[in-house]
């Protein structure tokens, strides 16, 4: 018998190393997560998330904007590269999200309506699309840190803002520089699952170079568990940065939104703007001035 540490192991002479496991009993547990538990705990955390969106929808409705206290003065919340680095997170993101559940849900799913050929065709595409997409979506993560990380640190402000139930209890708005602890979660969010994401990604890109068979199914689980998880509360996000809330869309579409607005929900961080400028140019042209 070749039991040893619980594989049915020998030893082979050719380079291939792997060769010499000739069965290994943790593909049982393996094979009983990837096709029993998965699929459940991916549908839950999923659909479960919709429904609660969806409730939460139809029974408080969108969060509105006054339009009466608009200023009609236009402040930049995000530049350009700020913008880009959304958005190539994003698609890349939600590319990998859909191509990701069809690992777990398309055999199921999608293969007994459009047939097996148009299955594997789909998911074959799919495929390429999540390995080679994989990398854009972590270059974005990189992005991220480089031009959020800074104005996202927790600080006392954020107690407060969480206190005061972020605004949503009553009327009162919490004050907050440029990001509220809500936005704050989601930012450190982002930045864990999808630095946890990138490294088991890339130990499964390159099978069996970091890790042995044990190793790459570990891999695969935190990978699935960890996706599933983090897609079900990223559609939290785009929820309400797009229908859950008016005029949320702007600061990540045209960048700018209305000084009023950024007032009420960022006042702290537009007193910082203004300082910014108020200490730029006007300052030195102040100086050069002759006092009279
Ligand atoms: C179609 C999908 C999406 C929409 C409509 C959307 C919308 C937005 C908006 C409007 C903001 C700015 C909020 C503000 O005014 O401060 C924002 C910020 C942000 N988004 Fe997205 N987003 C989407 C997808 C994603 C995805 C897939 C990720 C990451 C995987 C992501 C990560 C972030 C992060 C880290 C921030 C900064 C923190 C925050 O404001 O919450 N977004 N998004």
């Amino acid at each position: 018998m070749f039991r040893e540490l619980g594989r049915l192991q020998g030893r082979v002479s050719i380079p291939d190393a792997k060769a010499a496991t000739l069965e290994q009993p943790q593909g049982r547990d393996w094979r009983q997560f990837r096709e029993g538990w998965l699929p459940w705990i991916g549908a839950l955390a999923v659909l479960g998330m919709l429904l609660a969106l969806f409730a939460f929808y139809f029974t408080k409705g969108r969060i509105r904007l006054d339009h009466t206290e608009e200023s009609g003065t236009k402040i930049q919340r995000f530049n350009a590269f700020e913008r880009f680095t959304h958005w190539l997170t994003a698609s890349s993101f939600i590319v990998l999200a859909l191509t990701g559940l069809n690992y777990i849900f398309g055999k199921r799913l999608l293969m007994p309506l459009i047939g097996p050929d148009a299955f594997a065709t789909l998911s074959q595409w799919g495929k390429y699309a999540h390995n080679f997409l994989a990398w854009p979506f972590m270059l974005g993560i990189i992005f991220m840190i480089v031009v959020w990380l800074k104005d996202n640190i927790p600080n006392r402000v954020d107690v407060a803002w969480v206190k005061a139930g972020g605004g949503f209890l009553g009327d009162a708005h919490p004050s907050a520089y440029r990001f509220n602890a809500g936005q704050k979660v989601v930012f450190w969010l982002v930045m864990i699952c999808g630095i946890a994401m990138s490294v088991t990604g890339i130990i499964m890109l390159f099978p069996f170079s970091a890790t042995d068979i044990n190793g790459m199914q570990i891999t695969q689980v935190v990978h699935a568990l960890i996706g599933v998880l983090f897609i079900a509360a990223i559609l939290a996000h785009i929820y309400i940065g797009s229908l859950g809330m008016e005029g949320a869309y702007d600061a990540m579409g045209s960048g700018e939104v209305d000084l009023a607005w950024a007032r009420r929900h960022h006042d702290l961080w537009v007193q910082q703007q203004e300082a910014k400028t108020a200490s730029g140019p006007q300052i030195g042209s102040r100086g050069a001035v002759p006092a009279e």
